[in-house]
């Protein structure tokens, strides 16, 4: 099955509503009007209705990084998947290791928020990845399939073939220059493929785009975006520049064969 690359851009906690403007329009006046990758950007909440704005009409769609599991209430200082859904957003990463390793995220709080995310019938971009002492320890897989089961438990087959990404973040690649091999990352992502099928299909896992995620640069895309079961980037640092973002969904177009040209304005 042919499976729609997807790169996504995750802002972090970057950018003013100035920068998010400057970048937004960069994109979108720089990406090719028949790009057959599909293209997200993930600001943090506080610019997500003003790139939502700009992104409104647009071939590129807008998400967020994060969301409460609740749908409103006493949270003080979360944002709930109907608030996202309401700005505009199609897409949610749920689970980012940061989170994870920062913010205390649980494998059941992973859960939880990725079901609501669903429910809300946004697109779920699920993170896993393992550490380097984890896959040190040869203890890469046992990591992901844990955070797989627990994240997708009560996950209907028909619901994660339409509203579910996986992304594939190695800890030790994020944010540190030193991205995951060719070779490393199509290991993974055929063994998140093999896993799915078992879990909900052969064809809701075909289905299933699968991004690697962690130093992604335009130097390295072509070479990631040749494997079979990768599907597409999570792009970090890089996002945050145009030209280096632009090339990395133009280099993803080229390594699947899709229609896309380089900048046309
Ligand atoms: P990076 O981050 O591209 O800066 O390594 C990726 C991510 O955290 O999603």
């Amino acid at each position: 099955m042919k499976r729609r690359p997807i790169v996504a851009g995750n802002w972090k906690m970057n950018g003013t509503q100035e920068q998010a403007a400057a970048i937004t329009h960069q994109i979108l006046t720089s990406l090719p009007q028949n790009s057959q990758v599909e293209v997200v950007l993930c600001p943090p909440h506080t610019i997500l209705g003003k790139v939502g704005d700009l992104l409104k009409g647009k071939a590129v769609l807008l998400g967020a990084q994060n969301a409460h599991w609740e749908p409103k209430g006493a949270y003080t200082g979360e944002i709930s998947a109907p608030m996202l859904k309401d700005l505009g957003c199609r897409y949610c990463i749920v689970g980012h290791s940061e989170r994870r390793q920062l913010f205390g995220e649980t494998d059941a709080s992973v859960r939880k928020r990725l079901r609501a995310v669903l429910d809300h019938g946004l697109t779920g971009i699920l993170c896993v990845g393992e550490t380097l002492e984890q896959r040190q320890q040869g203890k890469t897989w046992a990591v992901i399939q844990a955070q797989l089961q627990a994240a997708l438990e009560g996950v209907e087959s028909a619901r994660a073939a339409a509203q579910m990404v996986i992304a594939y973040e190695p800890v030790w690649a994020i944010g540190t220059g030193q991205n995951a091999t060719a070779a490393q990352a199509q290991e993974v992502h055929s063994q998140i493929r093999r896993w799915l099928a078992g879990r909900f299909g052969t064809a809701q896992a075909d289905s299933i785009r699968i991004q690697y995620g962690g130093s992604v640069k335009p130097e390295n895309t072509a070479d990631l975006m040749a494997q079979p079961d990768v599907d597409g980037a999570l792009v970090g640092g890089a996002s945050l520049e145009p030209a280096a973002f632009l090339s990395i969904i133009a280099s993803t177009a080229q390594a699947k064969e899709t229609p896309c040209s380089t900048a046309s304005s």
